[in-house]
């Protein structure tokens, strides 16, 4: 039998400072996050500067603990994955800057992954995951992407967001109703006890035939509303409050849902992966589970853990080239817009 590839993952692209370490890019043998909430909260949003920092003091640490609570030292490593880009070059350039010293110093391999590719390939880290080709959504802080996905390193962009992000849209509602930061899990959470068919907030849609997304027009939408009440938000009686979040949810998860099972069905796709910091949303992977059912489609959604910002995608990907015999050069460097 062959020797089991040991790897270890390191992601630093927004505002998590996360370490993993993988057997055969499959089996999770520890997976580090440390969150950098406390520090943005205040700031209703990530500071890149403050985040780069926190990641530089944060990135021993985690990758030591990732390598104790694995129970196996540097000597044990066959490669190191790291995300390159999509993100914050400031804070990407802190774990890249810190896996290809490690890679130089002890001479280990180096591959640098995709953000977006690491979302897309989470899935692969539970049990019974998805054969390809599959449609593939990421909905996170950042991005709103719905792609064809034919094997590793084989992506097609089928549409994107405009402009916000699904998680951006939380972000900034919550932000706006002074309920804290990041505003998705705060608005998820609020909404179980919401109406969410009590204002009609718009499904928005940016054409029949197109996979884009638009979110900023609901934003909008939501501000108008809240600018009918007088006082400021943080005055609003409990249900009220409830009632809004509930419907800005249901608006995003209806737009989400719907164009994401239309691209499926233009791509003659029979299996749905969804990933990103979003799709811990509980009532997105409802309906998302409903819809496929509906449609006799398969549905796949990593566990929570494994769809917000986490190292563990990221030794997947790297795994996957590593075995293929890519490397990278120790000139590697960190892309805030890196494409596939
Ligand atoms: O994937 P992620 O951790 O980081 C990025 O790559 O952006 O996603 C973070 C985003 C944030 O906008 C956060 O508000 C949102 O995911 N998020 C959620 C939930 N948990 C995290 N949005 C809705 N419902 C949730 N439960
Ligand atoms: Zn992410």
């Amino acid at each position: 039998m062959n020797k089991k590839r040991i790897l270890l993952a390191i992601e630093t692209s927004c505002d998590d400072t996360g370490a993993a370490v993988l057997s055969d890019g499959r089996k999770i043998l520890s997976s580090v996050v440390s969150s950098q909430v406390s520090v943005h909260q205040k700031y209703g949003g990530v500071v890149p500067e403050l985040a780069s920092r926190k990641h530089i003091e944060m990135i021993v640490p985690i990758v030591t603990e990732a390598l104790q609570q694995a129970g196996l030292s540097l000597e044990k490593i066959d490669g190191i994955a790291v995300t390159q880009g999509p993100g914050l070059v400031g804070s990407l350039l802190v774990g890249l800057s810190f896996a290809k010293s490690l890679a130089f110093v002890k001479g280990i391999p180096l591959i640098g992954v995709n953000h977006l590719e690491a979302h897309l390939s989470a899935i692969f880290l539970e049990e019974n995951p998805p054969s390809f080709p599959f449609l593939g959504l990421v909905v996170s802080g950042g991005h709103t992407s719905l792609f064809r996905v034919d094997g590793f390193g084989q992506y097609t962009l089928l549409g994107q967001t405009r402009d916000d992000a699904a998680g951006e849209a939380f972000d900034k509602v919550a932000k706006l109703l002074g309920l804290g930061y990041p505003g998705g899990p705060i608005i998820d959470e609020l909404s179980r006890t919401g109406n969410p068919r009590a204002i009609p907030f718009p499904r928005p849609s940016v054409g029949k035939n197109s996979f884009d997304f638009s979110f900023s027009g609901l934003k909008t939408a939501v501000v108008h509303f809240v600018k009918t009440f007088p006082g400021p938000p943080g005055s609003f009686p409990e249900e009220l409050l409830r009632n809004i979040v509930s419907s800005f949810q249901a608006a995003v998860v209806d737009v989400l849902v719907q164009k994401t099972f239309q691209a499926a069905g233009h791509q003659g796709l029979k299996r749905v992966v969804i990933s990103g910091g979003v799709a811990a949303n509980r009532l997105l992977r409802q309906r998302m589970k409903e819809e496929a059912s509906k449609q006799k489609m398969r549905i796949y959604i990593p566990s929570p853990v494994l769809c917000t910002d986490n190292a563990a995608m990221v030794g997947v990907v790297g795994y996957e080239y590593l075995k293929r015999g890519i490397r990278f050069p120790l000139s590697l460097n960190a892309f805030s817009n890196l494409r596939f």
